[in-house]
């Protein structure tokens, strides 16, 4: 069996990498295609050398664009790929531009598309992500949605066959790195933190990073913060940070440290000893209620409801009321805290990778992976 990958991002290759692992546990070696949505150091390769990924065959250079000549280069780019090396499946992980090409150019090969987290919904079709997220699962022939909430999704948009619901290959991650992290990463000793004594921030989402009314909003969050807090900062948000001239009052927030993107060792170090968590990430809601973290989501919906309804995360917007009246309730009232952090984990048991594989290979040995007609295309 001959199954492709085709990855770009950070979260991409830190959910894909259990499931790329799986599959060589199992003797089946994948084809890596990287598209290079992703391409700074500290964004891409800390991950594959962190998490130990075989080399990669074929990078295709994509790099940044707007959304049409970014998902566009990327699929003329991999359908090359696939032509020439023609796997048996494609798997794609997520809801970034890259995945969406990655999907389109399959399916209209022919090549079956197995979406690794499908049926997320935040019903914002605003978001490039949703838009993504719907195309990507409606060109796919398999679908590994997370949660059973994920594949009610699914399921009402009339995708029923070749579903399975396996957990979110990033509870497998932070297994697989949690305790390494405790034991190698010695990041707060570097920034100075104590665990439990600070916040950590993240916040990249186009929503809220594209206009500059939105990234004064985070602003004035961060300027009224009650404990240190350390944001090691998206690519995108330090660059539009420094267009609209705002780099400088946000570098200058006391008590805040901001840094440059951190590799996942460090990262995960950082979130399992923080005292809250503040983001507009997807993955990091889900890696807080893994780690018994509240969260505080800077969103206004979230694609992740599980984290809402368990009562590890709360969605406080841009509204600087909401969000620093939350870390103050969290600060004072030690059961609303102990609540929130002990909020039950909806994303599975860490074997999500595995399943996959087992899965796949078993659709595989049953001549099962063909292509279905799509809705959409
Ligand atoms: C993308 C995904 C988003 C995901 C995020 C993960 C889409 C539509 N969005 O957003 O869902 O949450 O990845 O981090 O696919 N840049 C660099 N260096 C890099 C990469 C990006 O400087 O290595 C800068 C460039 O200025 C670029 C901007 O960041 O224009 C945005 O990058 P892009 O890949 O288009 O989207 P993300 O914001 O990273
Ligand atoms: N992450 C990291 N270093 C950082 C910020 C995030 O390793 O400085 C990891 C984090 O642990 C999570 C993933 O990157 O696994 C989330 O990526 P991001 O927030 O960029 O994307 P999203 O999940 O929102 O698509």
């Amino acid at each position: 069996m001959k199954p492709a990958f085709v990855f770009g991002t950070r979260p991409e290759i830190i959910k894909l990498a259990p499931v790329i692992r799986a599959f060589l546990d199992r003797g089946v070696e994948p084809l890596l295609i990287h598209t290079g949505q992703h391409y700074d150091y500290e964004m891409s390769s800390v991950f594959l050398e962190e998490l130990e990924m075989p080399p990669i065959d074929h990078h295709l250079e994509v790099g940044s664009g707007t959304q049409a000549e970014q998902t566009g280069l990327a699929m003329i780019k991999i359908e090359k790929v696939l032509v020439d090396e023609r796997p048996d499946v494609v798997l794609v992980q997520g809801d970034t531009n890259t995945v969406l090409a990655g999907a389109l150019a399959s399916v209209k090969l022919k090549i079956p598309v197995a979406h690794v987290e499908a049926g997320l919904r935040s019903f914002d079709r605003t978001m490039p992500e949703e838009i993504n997220r719907i195309l990507a699962d409606h060109a796919s022939e398999v679908l590994f949605p997370p949660t059973e909430e994920a594949r009610k999704n699914l399921e009402r948009e009339g995708i029923t066959e070749n579903v399975y619901v396996v957990g979110n290959t990033v509870v497998d991650a932070v297994l697989q790195n949690a305790e390494v992290a405790e034991r190698k990463s010695d990041v707060l000793e570097r920034f100075g933190l104590k665990p439990k004594e600070y916040v950590l921030i993240t916040a990249h989402r186009a929503e809220n990073t594209d206009r500059r009314e939105n990234l004064e909003r985070l602003i004035e969050i961060l300027e009224g913060l009650p404990t240190r807090a350390v944001y090691p900062m998206h690519p995108r948000t330090r660059g539009r940070l420094e267009e609209f001239g705002l780099w400088e009052r946000m570098a200058s927030i006391e008590n805040l440290t901001v840094t440059k993107p951190l590799g996942y060792l460090d990262f995960l170090k950082l979130e399992k000893n923080a005292f809250a968590i503040m983001t507009d990430s997807g993955g990091i809601q889900e890696e807080a209620i893994i780690l018994n973290v509240p969260c505080l989501t800077l969103r206004y919906n979230t694609e992740r409801p599980e984290t809402v309804k368990a009562g590890g995360n709360v969605l406080v917007g841009l509204e600087k009321e909401r969000a620093l009246g939350y870390l103050q309730r969290l600060l004072k009232d030690g059961e609303l805290y102990r609540k929130m952090a002990g909020a039950a984990n909806p994303f599975g048991d860490g074997k999500a990778g595995e399943r996959i594989a087992e899965i796949l290979m078993g659709l595989y040995k049953e001549g099962k992976l063909k292509v279905k007609s799509s809705k959409f295309i």
